[in-house]
């Protein structure tokens, strides 16, 4: 297939293979983009009523945008050969990421959210994607988490027309059971609904259920249903209880278990109704992490939120809430004209340092930022200039850029006023860049074994550079 044009694309190199096809990465040769090119195998699509509505399912995916999805560019037929042309991803899957052990317990939150969010608006135009795994979602270099293969899935539905409700069912058990055995559902089964493994109608909330599995496996690098044989596991996910995540690890929040269980009951109506609710409880959950917020002292949460609320229902924002403040220390001040001074005084100094406390408030939580990012021991330094952070690292890893851009939220967020914080990780300085960087005045942190060279030292390696360059 590689050098190969399927219409105007250009196959250039293997990316991987899966149950259903091959992925290439190829080369949009009108956009000039790059893509990434699924071609199917060919008895999935060799029942034409089968690929009919394969295609319309995919045609579907295609009208739903969302960063947290993997965007469908084009769906075709060319010479017998169907093939799906989506957004090339540059990352790696969630399995990978689960496998080397790079994912936290905040970057994976993050990921369930954006997933969440990106599943919530696919269920809005009614699609259900039916094949949620680890392997399907990718994340990339800078910590976005994209949701992969919408509408794929639909290969896989027996075609039941002019069947009865029963013959139908039980030619979709007969056909996961085949399915399985040839290896098409091998990698999908341990993430399967019930309702799924039983062969009977999938929602929006069977996708909220195998979502439940990849937060359980993420977290705990466990998958909750999977046993010995592919019959075992789909009488696991039909009739046996997962193992709560706080059994199976140590220190994660009983909320997380809470959503998690939620997600993964037997019965479609007692889980979240749709993946927008789940995405709730999760940005909730993300933010009690981030902010060490337990459950049990719901009154500090409420606080965060009251003032949340008042930031973003305030007319103009950040500077509504200055003027309020403003009306009210003036409203303040006329009421107590009346009286003896001392109140006034009074109230000017705690409105002074009150001012004083919020205008600080970004450095506290730079410096909470920096004393997060610095435990990574890839970072060789943090260096705050105005509003821009740069974190400089040896290799840049997607949980850093993860932690980093929740940080960055976190921060954004909580700003009353002010301009937002950006940071960027780099791993691309040059030597002497770098160490340009390191005699500026806001270096907030540098590692031990960083060295920092004299002048003539620079100065030295700059010639040498220079010459290299010119040779
Ligand atoms: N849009 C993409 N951008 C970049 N790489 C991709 C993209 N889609 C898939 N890949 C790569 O190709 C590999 C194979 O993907 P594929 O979807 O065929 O396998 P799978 O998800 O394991 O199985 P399934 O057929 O059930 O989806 C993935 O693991 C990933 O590394
Ligand atoms: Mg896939």
């Amino acid at each position: 297939m590689i050098g190969k044009t399927l219409k105007h694309f250009e196959i250039e190199e293997l990316l991987g293979k899966g149950g259903m096809g091959v992925v290439y990465r190829a080369r949009d040769t009108r956009l000039k983009r790059p893509v990434a090119l699924k071609v199917l195998k060919s008895d999935l699509v060799s029942n034409r009523d089968r690929q009919r509505r394969f295609l319309q399912e995919a045609r579907a995916a295609s009208a739903v945008t969302h960063p947290g999805i993997a965007q469908i560019y084009d769906v075709d037929e060319v010479d017998d050969t169907t093939f799906i042309a989506m957004e090339f991803i540059e990352g790696e899957t969630v399995s990978q990421l689960i496998t080397k052990r790079e994912l936290d317990l905040l970057g994976s939150v993050e990921i369930a959210l954006q997933v969440a969010e990106g599943l919530s608006r696919a269920h809005e135009a009614n699609i259900v994607h039916r094949d949620i795994k680890s392997d399907n979602i990718m994340v990339t270099r800078d910590g976005h988490a994209k949701l992969l293969d919408f509408g794929l899935a639909k290969l896989l539905d027996p075609v039941l027309e002019g069947k009865g409700e029963e013959s139908s069912r039980e030619l979709r058990q007969a056909e996961t059971l085949s399915q399985t055995r040839a290896g098409t559902l091998l990698g999908t089964i341990a993430y399967m609904s019930p309702e799924q493994a039983r062969g009977q109608k999938v929602s929006q909330t069977s996708d909220v259920f195998s979502l439940g599995i990849v937060i359980y496996e993420m977290v705990t690098g466990k998958l909750p249903f999977e046993r010995e044989t592919p019959l075992d596991t789909l009488h696991a996910i039909g009739f046996e209880e997962v193992r709560p995540v706080t059994l199976v690890r140590q220190n994660l929040p009983p909320e997380l278990n809470r959503i998690i269980s939620r997600c993964l009951r037997k019965r479609p109506k007692d889980r979240y109704p749709d993946a927008r609710s789940l995405a709730a409880d999760l940005k909730n959950l993300k933010r009690d992490i981030e902010s060490g917020i337990h459950r049990s002292e719901p009154i500090i949460g409420k606080i965060g939120q009251f003032f949340e609320s008042i930031k973003s229902s305030m007319p103009f924002g950040v500077i509504g809430i200055a003027v309020a403040v403003g009306a009210l220390v003036v409203v303040g001040f006329l009421l107590l004209t009346e009286k003896e001074t001392g109140p006034i005084i009074a109230l000017a100094i705690f409105g002074f340092i009150f001012y004083r406390y919020i205008r600080n408030r970004k450095n506290r939580m730079l410096k909470r930022f920096t004393k997060e990012i610095r435990k990574f021991p890839e970072v060789q330094a943090i260096i705050v200039r105005g509003d821009q952070v740069t974190v400089v690292v040896d290799q840049a890893k997607a949980k850093l850029y993860l932690r980093v851009n929740s940080l960055v939220d976190l921060v954004n967020k909580k700003l009353y006023f002010g301009s937002n914080v950006e940071a960027s990780v780099r791993d691309d300085l040059s030597s002497a860049e770098f160490q340009r960087m390191l005699r500026e005045p806001r270096v907030v942190y540098v590692r031990d074994d960083v060295i920092l060279k004299s002048d003539s030292e620079l100065a030295k390696e700059e010639d040498t550079t220079t010459s290299a360059g010119e040779q």
